[in-house]
């Protein structure tokens, strides 16, 4: 098959690089906005692609006609959504109208990558098929374009994921299990919150459920995320624990002990069963992710 992903210079985009540098039966179009930031080029096509511009996205699709794309590209920083609304709408809302658009036009596959920041956090871990009531910026602009991708594309499928940590180069965006070893490290006391339970997803996982969905061209919604459900909290003790670092820096906090200006789901976390038993979706525990993170940092 020939996969086309949008955003591959993000962390999700870079792990899919590599996943099909090592699965050489398919053919991998990568395209970011600028230049091409994966470390260890070769063994796929780069194009610059902004997703914002229209017929930039009509063109390189139709040009590569790939079977499959895989829509990783999005403004993440939740907090910047909430205070950059236009930009926000214009990369998670309106670009994706473009690509679901072109993908009709040629018969591709558009996998959308969406988020667990799409529901309100009553309760967890929950399945794909709770109701959204999104509480931020951020999430109302996700939740959008899963609803012009379900309403609008011919061959679509939503993967869906929570906390996603993992190191690529040159990242632009920190993840909270480097951000908090790094912390820790450096002898810096933290505050992290209890109140917020996740079951966070290494991106090594996420990649390969993106990419099982792409090759199954599989249809509709999966929750892909980590197998292990926890409070933030929890998950940087366990942080801690792995690489032994000192604990007693550690402050428990509530979320509203922290300023943040947009609001976060206070319980979600995914039911994963679905992506296991049709596509064969087999993430790591959340240690077995943090020594796959370890040998990656020694190297
Ligand atoms: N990270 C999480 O915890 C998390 C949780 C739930 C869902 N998700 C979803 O998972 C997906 C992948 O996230 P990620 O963690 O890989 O995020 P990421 O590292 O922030 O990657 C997003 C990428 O999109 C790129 N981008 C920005 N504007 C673009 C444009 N106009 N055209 C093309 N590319 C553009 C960014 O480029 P630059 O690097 O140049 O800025 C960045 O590389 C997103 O859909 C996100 O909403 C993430």
């Amino acid at each position: 098959m020939k996969i086309l992903i949008t955003g591959s210079n993000g962390l999700l985009g870079q792990k899919l690089i590599e996943h099909y540098k090592l699965n050489t039966e398919h053919t991998l179009i990568a395209t970011a906005r600028g230049e091409d930031r994966f470390a260890n080029k070769g063994g796929y096509t780069y194009e610059s692609l902004d997703i914002t511009d229209a017929s930039e996205v009509a063109r390189v699709l139709t040009l590569h006609q790939p079977h499959a794309v895989i829509n990783t590209a999005a403004m993440t920083n939740v907090d910047a959504c909430e205070s950059e609304r236009e930009a926000c709408d214009d990369l998670n809302v309106n670009a994706v109208k473009f690509l679901v658009q072109t993908c009709n036009e040629i018969g591709a596959h558009l996998v959308h990558v969406s988020t667990d920041f799409i529901f309100d956090g009553t309760h967890g871990p929950i399945n794909e098929l709770e109701k959204p009531a999104p509480l931020s910026y951020y999430g109302h602009s996700k939740l959008k374009a899963e609803q012009i991708v379900m309403e609008n594309a011919t061959s679509w499928s939503i993967a869906r994921t929570v906390l996603v940590f993992g190191i690529v180069s040159d990242m632009s965006r920190s993840n909270i299990v480097l951000w908090a070893k790094e912390a820790l490290e450096t002898g810096k006391p933290i505050k992290v919150v209890s109140d917020q339970f996740r079951t966070p997803t290494l991106a090594e996982d996420l990649a390969n459920g993106c990419a099982l969905i792409a090759e199954k061209k599989a249809s509709g919604i999966y929750n892909i995320s980590g197998r292990d459900f926890m409070s933030v909290f929890d998950l940087v003790y366990r942080v801690a624990d792995f690489w032994k670092l000192d604990k007693s820096l550690l402050t428990i906090s509530t979320s509203e002990g922290i300023k943040q200006p947009a609001k976060r789901p206070p319980i979600t976390g995914f039911r994963i069963d679905k992506a296991i038993n049709e596509l064969g979706y087999n993430p790591r525990t959340f240690e077995e992710g943090l020594a796959l993170l370890d040998e990656q940092l020694k190297k």
